[in-house]
């Protein structure tokens, strides 16, 4: 098949959800369409058994899990879907936020009766930032929940995003009767507990035809009127170019366990949702349909096996034809790779693959020469834009627990840093080291794999930090001044940037006053 031909048929994407919205339970149905697997549950018995208190084995579990879930590739329609992992439990990290680099739309999962949560919220403000289009499912329609319209206004709110719902359901919990499809007007009514048939999806046109009282009863009937009148009147027009470009969220309602719902959804979302979009870098757009490849790393995982170093980096494809066996420039180490074993991910099965194309993501087993971020290209110097560092809200002193192990913690620490599980710091005036992350299960997982990688150990101390900002400054001048007079606030990072660790959201604030961003910048 041609290039263009393969860049066509991908939608890759990822699904964002707070814990227990439901987004395992709708990636496994999705998967099931897709044929990728063939029975339910294949997907939740990988699921990650949360633990109440953090326990070694459990980490390493999740750690498996994790990989073995990072992407799901299903064929559906002709096409090839890559679903993106976003883990969102407590193993919430920076790869959470990067995996958003390497989609092209994503579909948030809401809970009917529990809202929009934080963890959403954070999700959503950075693909916000990217334009990335959103769809929205809200789920367990089962169950009693929210009211829709007030729901859709928190989802307005909170979110920030514009919505426009392409189905509306008919009432929820025991009432609950089914959907009407605003997109290709049809009822679909629901059958709890039972798979979703097609005879229970029944066009209807025009609202006042009597065969919806007959299908749902005159007091169901007659709200769904009033509703579907409200929404026309209240929402702007779905168009595909608004939801593209990250300005309308179409959303659907149904219940992931029951299946319902979920074909809609699909079938809607393979026929609105991007293929894969050109990428940003410091040097020129790069257009998937592009001869020659290119690729950049967002996910590192280190391989379960203690005793060999070798690491998983996975690449998201950006242009061109990746081949196996095939000679690409390591843009940051300015040398030749070749990958031998490039692993693609279907479902529950591993394949090494002798090609990918754009929208695709492959694992390379590395020995240590990828950081996140890495660019690979067939020659050309390229750096890929917009993966994030982001600003870790949690930090700890970390201490050398065992003197004899020094070199064995740098080295743990240094990798495990490159891995993007979280970011180091140490301070100016006393070297201190500090680790920041984004998530509190991240301590204990450093903790964890320095001694059974390493052999090292260490313990951590509480500090009072608010948050890290990268500063940078073209005014030498001004950027001393602001080192003087902060210098006990200074850090550096591992790259060796310059890092103001800001004590409180106060001294932040104060901080930036007094030194205007024109002078020197202080970034987040
Ligand atoms: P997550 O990945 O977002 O954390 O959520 P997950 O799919 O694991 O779903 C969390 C719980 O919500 C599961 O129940 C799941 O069965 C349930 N659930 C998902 N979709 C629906 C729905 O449409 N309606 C209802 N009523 N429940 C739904 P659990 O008890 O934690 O797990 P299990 O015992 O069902 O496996």
């Amino acid at each position: 098949m041609e290039l263009i031909e393969e860049i066509k048929r991908r939608k890759t994407f990822g699904i964002i959800s707070h814990p227990d919205a439901g987004k395992t339970t709708l990636t496994e149905k999705l998967l099931l369409f897709g044929g990728a697997i063939q029975v339910a549950g294949a997907v939740k018995s990988n699921k990650i058994n949360r633990p109440a208190t953090s326990d070694f084995m459990e980490i390493e579990r999740q750690r498996g899990i994790s990989v073995a879930t990072s992407v799901m590739a299903f064929e559906y329609q002709g096409l090839k879907i890559n679903i993106l992992d976003t883990p969102g439990h407590q193993d919430f990290s920076e790869d959470t936020y990067r995996t958003l680099t390497a989609v092209d739309s994503v579909i948030v999962v809401i809970d009917v009766a529990k809202g929009v949560e934080p963890q959403t919220e954070k999700l959503v403000s950075v693909c916000r930032m990217r334009n990335t289009p959103v769809i929205v499912f809200i789920n367990k329609l089962d169950r009693e929940g929210k009211d829709a319209f007030d729901l859709l206004d928190e989802v307005e709110q909170k979110l920030g995003l514009r919505v426009r719902p392409l189905s509306w359901p008919i009432g929820m919990g025991q009432r609950f009767r089914g959907v009407y499809n605003l997109y290709e007007h049809k009822l679909v009514l629901f059958n709890p507990h039972g798979k979703q048939e097609e005879e229970n999806v029944i066009e209807i046109k025009d609202l006042k035809d009597p065969q919806l009282e007959k299908q749902v009863g005159r007091m169901a009937a007659e709200e769904l009127q009033s509703d579907v009148t409200t929404v026309e009147g209240v929402y702007p027009t779905f168009t595909r170019e608004a939801y593209l470009s990250g300005h309308i969220a179409p959303v659907f309602f149904g219940s992931a366990v029951n299946n319902f719902g979920v074909k809609e959804m699909l079938d809607c979302f393979v026929e609105i949702a991007p293929i894969p979009l050109p990428r940003h870098t410091e040097e020129r757009d790069v257009h998937p349909e592009e001869p020659q490849f290119t690729g950049f790393v967002f996910k590192i995982h280190a391989n379960m096996d203690p005793k060999h170093r070798d690491r998983i980096a996975f690449v998201r494809i950006c242009s061109g034809r990746f081949e196996r066996n095939t000679n690409y420039l390591h843009v940051r180490q300015n040398r030749k790779l070749k990958f031998s074993n490039p692993t693609s991910f279907m479902a529950e099965k591993k394949t090494v693959i002798d090609e990918a194309f754009p929208g695709d993501v492959v694992g390379l087993y590395d020995s240590g020469n990828f950081k996140i971020g890495d660019t690979l290209t067939e020659g050309e110097v390229l750096h890929f834009k917009g993966i994030p560092s982001f600003s870790p809200e949690l930090f700890r002193y970390v201490n050398n627990a065992d003197p004899l192990k020094t070199k064995q913690l740098n080295k743990g620490l240094e990798e495990l840093m490159d891995e993007g599980v979280a970011q180091l710091f140490t301070r100016d005036v006393d070297g201190r080291k500090i680790i920041g992350t984004v998530g509190a299960l991240q301590f204990d997982v450093i903790q964890y794999r320095l001694q059974n990688e390493y052999g090292a150990s260490c313990t951590y101390e509480p500090v009072n930090l608010h948050k890290a900002c990268w500063v940078s400054s073209a005014d030498p001048k001004a950027l001393k001044e602001f080192l003087d007079r902060r210098k006990r606030d200074i850090a550096k990072d591992k790259d060796g940037q310059l890092v103001f660790l800001a004590e409180s959201a106060w001294t932040l604030k104060l901080a930036q006053e007094n030194h205007p961003p024109g002078a020197v910048p202080l970034y987040e």
